[in-house]
């Protein structure tokens, strides 16, 4: 008989901008995902900004609106800013777009710098591109984020899968 799996063995950070409108939502996509399919025991998810214009706030209106019709609770999180110690902790840092993905890459080290990724490199149908910023638009733009996570975060869920 195999023995239980038991315990975290990956932590993923997401990473955008503010911290209240696409990593949140990442976060929240991807909790539900790995709790539907039994997962979430071996992983911790968190979410953080490049910016700290946000810090402690909650999650954009809209982004909690948008995220609650799909089932998702997001309301509890609050905003972060990136910080070095994150780069040790986590083993995967998922930008949402290609400034994330450098200001990130500015900030690891040489010996970190394999664990920032596109967050849509896991994405099953997308292209590997980016999540686009919804924050100076209308709510179409949280529903096309949405779309775009929700492949995504199917996509890392079966690398947790394999990999953990
Ligand atoms: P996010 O969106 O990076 O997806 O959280 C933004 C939130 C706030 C700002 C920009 C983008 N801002 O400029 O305050």
């Amino acid at each position: 008989m195999q023995p239980a799996r038991t315990g975290v063995s990956m932590r993923i950070l997401f990473v955008c901008l503010g911290n209240i409108c696409r990593s949140p939502m990442a976060e929240g996509v991807v909790r539900a995902e790995l709790e539907r399919r039994g997962l979430l025991d071996r992983v911790e998810l968190d979410s953080a900004g490049t910016g700290d214009w946000h810090v402690g706030e909650p999650p954009d209106p809209r982004a909690r609106r948008a995220a609650a019709a799909r089932g998702v609770d997001i309301s509890g999180l609050r905003g972060r800013q990136v910080s070095p110690a994150d780069f040790s902790r986590f083993d995967l840092i998922l930008a949402m777009d290609r400034d994330n993905h450098a200001d990130l890459l500015a900030m690891a080290g040489d010996a970190q710098a394999h664990k920032v990724r596109m967050f849509l490199q896991f994405a099953r149908q997308g292209d590997g591109g980016e999540v686009p910023d919804p924050y100076f638009g209308g709510p179409e733009g949280f529903e096309h984020v949405l779309d775009l996570l929700q492949d995504a975060a199917a996509g890392l869920a079966d690398h947790i899968e394999r990999h953990t």
